[in-house]
């Protein structure tokens, strides 16, 4: 069997999910993550690159000898690390998971995804797309919407750019202030304003080589910061797959009316396309329709996916590369998993770092995910928002969710904190 030497970008939870279960695979020989953590560290050799640090990655692949590059995050992504794969001669050859550019523009754009969605008939909120020029076009498309009011910065805004409101002026206020004062930056450049949908939102995670694709587990991620998901967004504090209330009926839907028309838009629209795509769904009474595209897999849904995925993932991944994977068969655990994840004191807005993580279990049937965290003289210190992800299987999510809380019982930093009410809605 061919052995491969992989490399994944990127430093959170779902980049050690991703190690874990590659460091499992019959495939996988050598293992590199850049630039990692200190839970990767146990698996993989970190290195000390940057995720956008182009050069120095291609450097180390070369170095290395890898066979196979596995793009966590979005954002070398929008920025091309896949045409840079393509377009240098020694690095044409090794495939990268994760699309190229244009398809990135699904996550990097609101309105190119809007615009994707649109033209192909996949279900979305109504929308309009606004400029500085036409920010009185803007102001009329509001004042002949209902409330609430969705104001979506058209580029990346570290999960920020998303504003819902309930009043108009303050909308209007708003909008001046993405398209005129720039309150986002260049991400607000342009400004996607958004009929409201009201329902139950959950992930759909599509696999595809461009031609086939496997519909992933489906999962459901708690993304306040508050019990009874209030307060801030964050990157997300939970997840569970699968998802009680997509039952296989609502699931034929999702794959009729979202998932094939999204890979046969791309196809039309002749888009490459290989890489995950996560395509972040509402259900609105017994209808899904699509909020955004992500060109990636989600975190930390990916710690509650990928456990439940039982095929060896270098084997997808390979199949993936190479354009079969209609050889490949899906084969999911029937459990439930769960994952709840710790935070630092202040997450998600400035936080603390350099805290002792105290508890961390050597091994257990849950799987501690590590995330913003360092090695420190043979200790484990906190090193971002997002610290750990502890993730259980169990027969449903209730009992998945006891194994979880009771690891997490016994793990500690100062300023530690975690929602103790994942999957309270379901
Ligand atoms: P997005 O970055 O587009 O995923 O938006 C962030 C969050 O805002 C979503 O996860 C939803 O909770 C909420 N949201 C976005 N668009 C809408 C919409 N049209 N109606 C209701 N909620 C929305
Ligand atoms: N958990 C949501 C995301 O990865 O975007």
């Amino acid at each position: 069997m061919k052995k491969l030497n992989i490399l994944v970008l990127g430093s959170g939870g779902r980049e050690h999910a991703f190690c874990w279960k590659l460091a499992q695979s019959k495939m996988t020989d050598r293992l590199f993550v850049a630039p990692g953590n200190a839970g990767t560290k146990a698996l993989a050799t970190n290195l000390d690159i940057g995720i956008n640090d182009f050069d120095a990655l291609k450097n180390a692949v070369i170095q290395n000898n890898i066979d196979l590059v596995v793009v966590g995050p979005e954002d070398p992504l929008v920025n091309g690390i896949h045409d840079f794969f393509l377009n240098n001669d020694k690095l044409n050859k090794i495939p990268v998971i994760g699309p190229q550019k244009l398809g990135a523009t699904l996550e990097g754009s609101k309105e190119f995804a809007k615009d994707f969605m649109s033209r192909h008939n996949i279900p979305t909120a109504q929308y309009g797309s606004f400029t500085p020029e036409k920010i009185q076009d803007g102001y009329a498309f509001l004042e002949q919407m209902k409330p609430p009011y969705v104001l979506k910065a058209d580029g990346l805004a570290a999960g920020k750019g998303v504003l819902i409101m309930n009043d108009l002026d303050n909308a209007k206020k708003e909008l001046s202030n993405m398209l005129l004062n720039k309150k986002f930056g260049k991400a607000s450049s342009k400004v996607v304003i958004e009929e409201f949908l009201s329902g139950i939102e959950l992930s759909c995670f599509v696999l595809t080589d461009g031609k086939n694709h496997v519909t992933l587990p489906m999962a459901k991620d708690y993304k306040r910061i508050g019990e009874g998901d209030t307060g801030l967004n964050t990157g997300g504090m939970g997840a569970v797959s699968p998802v009680p209330f997509a039952d296989q009926k609502f699931y034929n839907v999702i794959q009729k009316n979202i998932v094939e028309p999204t890979i046969e838009g791309l196809k039309k629209d002749n888009i490459p396309y290989v890489g995950f795509l996560f395509i972040g769904l509402i259900r609105v009474e017994d209808t899904p329709y699509v909020i955004e595209y992500n060109v990636r897999m989600g975190d930390p849904e990916t710690q509650v996916v990928l456990p439940r995925i039982k095929n060896d993932l270098a084997e997808m991944l390979y199949a993936t590369a190479v354009g079969k994977l209609d050889e490949v068969e899906l084969l999911v655990e029937k459990k439930s998993a769960t994952t709840v994840v710790a935070v630092s004191r202040g997450y998600p807005e400035a936080y603390e770092k350099g805290k002792i993580i105290n508890g961390l279990p050597s091994s257990t049937s849950s799987t501690v995910f590590q995330a913003g965290t360092t090695n420190n003289e043979g200790e484990i210190l906190t090193n971002g928002g997002r610290v750990i992800a502890v993730t259980s299987l169990g027969d449903d999510h209730k009992k998945a969710l006891k194994n979880s809380y009771n690891l997490l019982y016994k793990i500690s930093f100062e300023g530690m904190y975690y929602r103790k009410d994942i999957g309270f809605d379901l």
